[in-house]
């Protein structure tokens, strides 16, 4: 089917489009059943089906003769090790841990927190979780500990998995030191951590609470018992991915078994174009959206072949990295953010390095995670002579809202948008008052309810905080929190958030929770943090503070002291530009920071100056601090 075809069909018979996609996947129990929105005005999908994500993933492949596939190749430049297993051998590891998660008391519904490298095992950890029906939650490895703490208190995990340590280019990261501190900094009381050794730095255990991975998966072994797909419902969540909104507190994103499935089923040919037996690239990590989606879930549930690669686009040994591991394993498709990209450009402007590779498995280039540049999108093009599709996507939405649909139709791209919303999703574009806007006029990206499969079912613990976060602004809509217009094809173009939500080098953080930490200083009275513009990594924070009355610091000795704070607090990958003393914050007279306007000067974008304002002269602060940069 043609795209207009099948998003004509979407719009107007979503419940015959999404049955046709559900039955292509070996359910237990197929549903009859499609959108409810009885108990949520986001949807629930295929309420009566009966499945296990697993089995989907795994054991239907190993009975269809797809057993001796390569399922993931493991490909870590900063270990020099290379291995792979096939989709019977996967299912076997599996199935033993799967079992040594049993043993540990982990049951159907129980939560289980993973916080680890890029290593095989950690697929292997999703996809036993993922067999005992049981709900995991990564954290990405550049989180601190505060933060694991956090997202631990809110899961409530019966069982951590975690490993000695991750390798950054040639740092060697502790990780097991970061997991005991946020133990003890978490309320909640975990009964099982599973460690896997890594030879770079083993990890001490704690006697009783604290397992050695190979360890249980030897006793696993030994006992051989048989570790079934647990039958779920199609409703029953499958992870809890945890992103950041505009407070402090994340959000823990939770995401159903069969909705999930029949949407990466279906994306996997519609978007990316990959049939079983492709290789499928994803330059991510497990511990975001992404990675979840398009390293472990979609390619396996399409019966593609994915790689898991710990590395960087340069330096893991150089910019052609990307290049050899498209050549070795002869890559059909890559998909990473952006700044990866500007990355490999910086280092590599003319494509030396790439032109020492043999890229001709190579057919498409997928981009998402951040705003793609004009001037980067044009690089790729030019510089990898592939089609370079950006597309759109949200760790709430789980798949992307927009897209080239390369696999139904090649649609003329257009840079700086992400062409155009996939089946399912009815995209409009509102002004602030909730009224739609013409073509080529900026508003809020919103979506129109109900969801398709795949998007947030809640936020975990907080029943009302998906009505608050997101269906409150726009009632009958979805809101996005990202701006852009639509042009007078039909095409979308994402400008950026309207919120206080930043993208940095394609890992998104919140200015808020930014605020919290810089406003723990104990210099600092008050402070604003707003995200500036920056050529590689899209987007950085940058810090403006009015001090407590009689003390004195400079601006780069409190950069420096509100830089380690953040790093400390919330982690490495929390990167500050720079940090400003001024004399006062533009406030509307009751006493608001004028977030956006600070925002809109730092970048050099256009404003207008609310009536409500206390002092416009503050405003002109801020600009020359800003042109002074
Ligand atoms: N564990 C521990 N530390 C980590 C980490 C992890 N998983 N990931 C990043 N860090 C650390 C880095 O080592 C670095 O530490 P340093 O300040 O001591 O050097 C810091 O966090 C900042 O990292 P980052 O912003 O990622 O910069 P970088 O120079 O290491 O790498 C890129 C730059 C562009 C290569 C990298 O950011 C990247 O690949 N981004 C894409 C992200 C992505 O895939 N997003 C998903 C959307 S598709
Ligand atoms: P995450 O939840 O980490 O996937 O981040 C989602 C946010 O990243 C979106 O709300 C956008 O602000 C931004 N984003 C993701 N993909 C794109 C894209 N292709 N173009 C513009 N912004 C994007």
């Amino acid at each position: 089917m043609s795209y207009a075809a099948s998003y004509q069909q979407a719009l107007t018979q979503p419940n015959l489009f999404w049955q046709q996609q559900a039955n292509r996947l070996p359910w237990f129990k197929a549903p009859t059943k499609m959108v409810d929105t009885s108990q949520t005005a986001t949807g629930r999908w295929f309420t009566d089906g009966v499945m296990n994500t697993c089995y989907m993933a795994l054991d239907h492949h190993v009975a269809n003769g797809r057993g001796d596939q390569v399922a993931i190749y493991y490909d870590s430049p900063v270990t020099n090790t290379q291995s792979s297993l096939t989709y019977s051998q996967l299912l076997r590891q599996v199935c033993l841990f799967a079992s040594a998660l049993r043993d540990q008391g982990v049951k159907k519904g129980d939560r289980v927190v993973i916080y680890m490298p890029m290593v095989m095992e950690a697929s292997i950890a999703m996809l036993a979780c993922a067999r005992l029906g049981a709900v995991h939650s990564v954290v990405f490895g550049g989180f601190a500990a505060a933060e694991l703490a956090v997202r631990i208190d809110d899961a409530q995990p019966t069982a951590i998995i975690s490993a000695s340590c991750g390798i950054e280019v040639a740092k060697v990261i502790a990780y097991k030191p970061l997991l005991d501190e946020a133990l003890d900094l978490a309320q909640h009381k975990v009964k099982s951590v599973v460690v896997l050794q890594r030879p770079q730095l083993e990890a001490d255990l704690q006697a009783g609470r604290d397992h050695d991975w190979l360890s249980l998966m030897a006793q696993a072994q030994i006992r051989n018992d048989v570790v079934e797909a647990v039958s779920v419902l199609a409703t029953d969540p499958l992870y809890i991915l945890y992103t950041s909104g505009t407070t402090g507190k994340p959000k823990g994103i939770v995401r159903d078994n069969g909705g999930h499935a029949v949407v990466l089923n279906y994306t996997m040919k519609a978007i990316y174009n990959m049939d079983a037996g492709d290789v499928f690239w994803a330059a991510s990590d497990v511990g975001w959206v992404v990675g979840h989606a398009y390293i472990v879930y979609g390619p396996l549930i399409a019966g593609c072949t994915s790689i898991l690669y710990e590395g960087k686009p340069v330096m893991t040994p150089d910019a052609g990295a990307f290049w050899r591991v498209i050549e070795e394993y002869k890559v059909k498709a890559i998909f990473s953010a952006p700044t990866a990209f500007r990355a490999i450009k910086k280092e590599d402007p003319q494509g030396e390095l790439l032109k020492k590779y043999d890229l001709s498995s190579l057919e498409t280039v997928f981009m998402a995670g951040e705003r793609l540049d004009p001037p980067t999108y044009d690089w790729a093009v030019e510089t990898i002579g592939r089609p370079v599709v950006d597309h759109w996507w949200q760790t709430e939405t789980g798949w992307s809202i927009c897209a080239n649909p390369v696999g139904l139709d090649d649609l003329p791209a257009k840079p700086g948008s992400s062409t155009v919303p996939i089946a399912g999703y009815d995209l409009h574009v509102l002004s602030d008052a909730g009224e739609p806007v013409e073509a080529n006029v900026k508003g809020n990206i919103a979506l129109k309810l109900p969801l398709p499969p795949g998007c947030l079912v809640g936020i975990w613990g907080d029943e009302g905080r998906l009505h608050d976060s997101y269906l409150k602004e726009f009632p009958g809509y979805y809101t996005s929190g990202d701006g852009g217009y639509l042009d007078d094809d039909g095409y979308v173009f994402i400008m950026g958030r309207t919120d206080d939500v930043i993208n940095i080098a394609g890992h998104r953080l919140s200015t808020g929770e930014m605020e919290e930490v810089v406003g723990a200083h104990e210099l600092v009275a008050e402070c604003a943090v707003v995200g500036v513009q920056d050529p590689l990594k899209g987007q950085l924070p940058m810090a403006l503070v009015l001090l407590k009355a009689g003390v004195q610091i400079d601006d780069p000795q409190l950069g420096k002291e509100l830089a380690a704070m953040l790093r400390k607090t919330i982690g490495p990958i929390a990167v500050l530009k720079s940090a400003h003393i001024v004399p006062r914050l533009p406030k509307t007279r009751s006493g608001k920071i004028l977030r956006k306007i600070i925002r809109n000067i730092a970048n050099g974008e256009d404003y207008v100056v609310p009536s409500t304002i206390d002092d416009p002269a503050s405003l002109d602060e801020i600009k020359v601090l800003v042109s002074s940069q």
